[in-house]
C-alpha cells in the first residue's frame, strides 16, 4: 500500500512558549527512545502560530515536522490578523490544517473558502490537511456520506494542475460530534466513511487516490488509537486533546500498527 502513517497534533488555542519548549524536549526524548517505531510514522505538531518560531528552533533538524492551523488564501497585503502560507514556511512549517470544523462553524469557512485555501497551501509549498466531517444532526438524518462527498467535491477544482503534486493532499475525516466530546465513532463507522472517501477520490483522480493519506480525528487517544489506526483506509490521526501532553501523544505513536 505504501502510505506512511501520519500522526498530527492539533493544539488548537493552547500552549505558551514555555509549555511548547517543554513539550518539544519531552517528545524528542520520547521519540529517540523509540527510534524503530518512529520511522513507522511521520509526526507533525500544529501549535498556535505564536509558538511556531520557538518550536522550530527546538525541533528544526529533527524528524518532527511543524504545521499551522490555518492560512489566508492571499499571498500578502492588507489582511489584518491573517497569516499566509509563506509566513508559515518561514517558521519551518511543512503542513497546514485547513477547514477544521471549529473554523467552518465559527469563522464562516465554507467549502469554497476551504478549496481556495487548499490551493494557496499548494501554491506556497505547504501540504494541506483538509478536514471534512458531518454534524450529529447530519448523521442522525443519514446524510453523512452526502455531506462528506460535497466537502470533497468542492476541493477537486482547486487541486494542483500537476498531477504529481496531488498525492501531497492529506484529508482528515472528523465527525463533528466526536471532536473533544470523548464520543467515539465505531471502527465500522470510520471505515465506512474512509472507504467512501477513497472511492470518491479514485473516481476523480484514478490511481493517485491510493497515495492520498486519510486521517481520522475525534477523541483519539492512546487507549483507542490501535483499533482505529489499524483500519484499512485510515492512514493516521489528527489528534486534539491528547496531543497537548507529550506522554499522551507518545502513547498514540506507540499504537501505530506496522502496516508494511
Ligand atoms: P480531539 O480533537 O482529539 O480533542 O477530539 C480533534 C480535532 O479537533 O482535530
Amino acid at each position: 500500500m505504501g502510505r506512511r502513517t501520519l500522526i498530527v497534533g492539533n493544539w488548537k488555542m493552547n500552549g505558551l512558549i514555555e509549555t511548547a519548549q517543554e513539550f518539544a524536549d519531552a517528545i524528542l526524548t520520547g521519540l529517540s527512545a523509540r527510534a524503530g517505531r518512529f520511522v513507522q510514522c511521520e509526526v507533525v505538531i500544529c501549535p498556535p502560530a505564536t509558538a511556531l518560531y520557538v518550536l522550530n528552533q527546538r525541533l528544526g533538524g529533527s524528524s518532527v515536522k511543524l504545521g499551522g492551523q490555518n492560512i489566508s488564501e492571499h499571498e500578502s497585503g492588507p489582511h489584518t490578523g491573517e497569516i499566509c502560507g509563506i509566513m508559515l514556511r518561514n517558521v519551518g512549517c511543512r503542513f497546514v490544517i485547513l477547514g477544521h470544523s471549529e473554523r467552518r462553524a465559527t469563522c464562516g469557512e465554507d467549502n469554497e473558502t476551504v478549496g481556495r485555501k487548499m490551493a494557496a497551501a499548494f501554491r506556497d509549498g505547504l501540504q494541506p490537511i483538509v478536514c471534512v466531517g458531518e454534524s450529529l444532526e447530519e448523521r442522525d438524518l443519514g446524510r453523512t456520506l452526502e455531506v462528506v462527498e460535497g466537502q470533497i467535491e468542492a476541493l477537486i477544482p482547486y487541486l494542483p494542475v500537476h498531477a504529481a503534486k496531488r498525492p501531497l493532499l492529506v484529508l482528515a475525516y472528523e465527525p463533528v460530534w466526536a471532536i473533544g466530546t470523548g464520543r467515539n465513532a465505531t471502527p465500522e463507522q470510520i471505515q465506512e466513511v474512509h472507504g467512501f472517501i477513497r472511492q470518491r477520490l479514485e473516481g476523480e483522480l484514478g490511481a493517485d487516490a491510493q497515495k492520498i493519506r486519510i486521517l481520522y480525528g475525534g477523541s483519539v487517544k492512546g487507549t483507542n488509537a490501535r483499533s482505529i489506526l489499524a483500519l484499512k483506509d485510515v492512514d493516521g490521526g489528527l489528534i486534539g486533546g491528547a496531543s497537548l501532553k507529550a506522554a499522551d501523544f507518545l502513547a498514540i505513536i506507540d499504537a501505530v500498527p506496522e502496516k508494511f
